[in-house]
């Protein structure tokens, strides 16, 4: 099966197409940074007018990558949630518009069941059941996955994500949006052994994760060094470090109690923060200790792309399951909502 999948959640547009048999046959991304970077976040209308501008040309992209023409797909899979919900519709109404003339069947799928699928498009795949940590600008999630929509969630942040602590830090040092990678490049830098700052919540049992008094605690350091309201190159690096250190390591002692706690020895790291180096390399190390192992995307398919989308959808369709003609987004929509697809 041929599926075409559509991201436009956010501040992405990512069209890809996956074959059931073959692997991704072609896949293609155009990110609004540049849009949005003058603002320090995302701007909701100018993410919607842009998806506009850009998803069809990438729909041509990929289809010319693939070799193929429209009518040669089975199906097409769009984001149907959680996210921005001016830019959702963009790609559920273009997706669904395809699919119709096309007279093939669409599905919406869930934007974090596409990031929790996304190492399942590398060479060495985990096996069901594992643990699963998604991080990424809108969620950290600690969730027990027994099978495709079989989520049980077993801890999540009780405020911040922890991409979007990484973003507000990495305004407070001046970075730009998204901070995410800058944090790490700056931190790289930086020395690790200057400031410790608190890793929230782990000093009690439990799952959940808290990343807003860490982001208040960096915003004092930062404005104690301060002078003349500057902070030196110095500075920005050691604090970059010291707050990368610190939610690396609050994410490591959750999900290593995760293991423990389910019995499982396979974890999965997904979404935009799962790119990060620091986090891997700990996370590695943590895993071997439990004689467990860790998995993760290639960096392009850790934050938003349209491959995972067409991944997750082409697993759901083969499963029987479509979406019907009426085009439904939802901008909140909780993963352990989702049906499980039947097990063949
Ligand atoms: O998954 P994603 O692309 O979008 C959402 O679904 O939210 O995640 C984006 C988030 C941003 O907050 C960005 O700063 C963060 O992922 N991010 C990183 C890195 N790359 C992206 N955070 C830390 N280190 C990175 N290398
Ligand atoms: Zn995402």
């Amino acid at each position: 099966m041929r599926v075409l999948g559509i991201e436009t959640s956010c501040d992405e547009t990512g069209v890809a197409i996956y074959d059931s048999e073959a692997g991704l046959l072609g896949d293609a991304l155009y990110s609004q940074i540049a849009v949005h970077a003058e603002y320090g976040g995302v701007v909701p209308e100018l993410a919607s007018r842009d998806h506009v501008r850009k998803l069809l040309p990438l729909v041509k992209e990929v289809l010319q990558q693939a070799n193929m023409t429209g009518s040669e797909l089975d199906a097409v899979a769009y984001t149907a949630g959680p996210g921005l919900i001016g830019a959702l519709m963009v790609g559920a109404s273009t997706g669904r518009a395809m699919a119709l003339a096309w007279d093939i069947p669409a599905i919406g799928v869930h934007h974090m069941e596409g990031h929790l699928l996304a190492p399942m498009l590398e060479e060495h795949p985990p096996a069901f059941p594992f643990v699963a940590l998604l991080v990424s600008g809108g969620h950290t999630q600690l969730v027990q996955v027994d099978g495709i929509g079989e989520y049980t969630l077993l801890g999540e942040s009780l405020d911040d994500a922890a991409g979007e602590a990484f973003d507000k830090a990495a305004k407070m040092i001046g970075l730009h949006y998204p901070g995410g990678p800058e944090v790490a490049r700056l931190a790289e830098q930086g020395d690790h052994s200057r400031f410790r700052f608190p890793r929230p919540m782990t000093d009690r049992p439990g799952l959940d994760f808290s990343f807003s008094g860490l982001k208040t605690f960096t915003l004092n350091t930062s404005n104690d060094l301060k002078v003349d309201g500057e902070l030196s190159d110095k500075d920005r690096c050691d604090i970059a470090a010291a707050f990368e250190d610190a939610v690396v390591d609050t994410l490591a002692i959750k999900c290593r109690r995760a293991l423990q706690q389910t019995g499982f020895k396979q974890l999965i790291i997904a979404g935009g923060v799962s790119a990060n180096q620091r986090l891997r390399d700990r996370l590695e190390e943590m895993v071997k200790k439990e004689r467990a192992s860790l998995f993760y995307a290639r960096p392009r398919f850790c934050t938003d792309n349209g491959a995972m989308i067409a991944y997750a959808g082409c697993q759901r369709l083969m499963a029987g399951q479509s979406s019907d003609l009426s085009i439904q987004c939802q901008p909140r929509w909780p993963m352990d909502s989702l049906e499980p697809i039947a097990k063949g």
